[in-house]
């Protein structure tokens, strides 16, 4: 009920007669009354004058799934919308949706994380209505081995959805780390379950800094805010990475990677850089000169041999 009074305040930048209101909607002028409160509790600005009715003002800085779906327009993606105040972690609840049999693309988004996580085991801060922090479900028809591929796709849109929304042009260090001028402002965790040959599902986390103060961010990190010296709309940086992502993978399901390793290249903040690979218990320097149809990183050693890296951490070096 309360999403269907957000909608009629909405439509009309004036007031709307809590008469017609409540008669629209077949409630009792008190029930409408008492949704309205419900609706200033959660932190609506809306003004009530006698004779004119009610009018929305403002709407509060948090992610409710009313606020997402606004205008939304996606077919698959964010259908669905779990929302938490807090939660230990998006990707764990995601994952146990996946589980249960949930349909592709519901939305898991938290205000804060207790236990965010990130790549190789790392935690990841996620500060109350300070930045995004969700999972999305995903059922793609691909190979287990296609699954990194996700992993660059949504990198890349959140890339672009940061272009368009904040005008910043965000670099990719390989394969997840969302940089902007070399501090790190968002990573993207994939984790799949699969047979041998078959994906089960995916879940897909990003975590994007947007409104985080320098203070409750790690040294080597930094925040659209910080960035762009203005407060951002985390409520329409969502949407926008949301329709990106899905036009994005429907594009990758129908027609293959081509086009996201293509557009990996364009932001990548890695290619043509000097290298440290880390992986297992493989260490060694080189040039990072490309990226594979599948997502390896390509680095050629100084003894010209190159290696195709799928996993492990990148570590650029210090400039000669
Ligand atoms: C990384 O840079 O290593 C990836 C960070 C991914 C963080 C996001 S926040 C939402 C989702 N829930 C988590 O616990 N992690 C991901």
């Amino acid at each position: 009920m309360q999403e269907k009074i957000l909608d009629s305040l909405r439509r009309k930048h004036d007031y709307v007669s809590g008469d017609m209101l409540s008669h629209r909607l077949g409630i009792s002028r008190q029930a409408l009354w008492k949704h309205i409160q419900a609706l200033k509790d959660s932190g609506y600005e809306i003004v009530a004058v006698p004779h004119l009715g009610y009018q929305l003002l403002s709407v509060p800085d948090r992610l409710f799934p009313s606020e997402i779906s606004c205008h939304l327009n996606t077919k698959a993606i964010a259908k669905k919308i779990h929302y938490f105040d807090s939660l230990s972690s998006t990707m764990d609840y995601a994952w146990q949706l996946g589980m249960k049999g949930e349909p592709e693309g519901s939305l898991v988004i938290a205000e804060s994380q207790t236990k965010g996580r990130g790549r190789l085991g790392r935690s990841w801060l996620s500060p109350k209505y300070k930045g995004l922090y969700f999972s999305l479900l995903l059922r793609p028809e691909i190979l287990p081995s296609q699954a990194p591929l996700l992993t660059l796709l949504a990198a890349v849109s959140v890339c672009e959805a940061v272009f368009e929304k904040a005008g910043l042009e965000a670099q990719i260090k390989w394969p997840n780390d969302i940089l902007f001028e070399r501090k790190k402002i968002g990573g993207i965790l994939t984790e799949l379950n699969a047979e041998m040959d078959a994906v089960r599902f995916v879940v897909i986390g990003a975590g994007i800094n947007v409104n985080s103060d320098k203070k409750g961010l790690v040294p080597h990190a930094s925040s659209l805010k910080e960035k762009k010296k203005e407060h951002l709309n985390r409520v329409e940086l969502l949407q926008e990475i949301l329709r990106v992502f899905e036009k994005n993978y429907f594009r990758f399901v129908k027609e293959g990677s081509d086009f996201i390793t293509d557009k990996w290249r364009h932001y990548s903040f890695t290619l043509g850089k000097r290298v440290r690979i880390a992986c297992r218990k493989k260490h060694f320097e080189g040039e990072a000169v490309d990226i594979d149809s599948d997502g390896g990183l390509l680095v050629r050693r100084d003894s010209g041999i190159i290696d195709k890296i799928m996993a492990g951490d990148v570590e650029h070096c210090a400039n000669p």
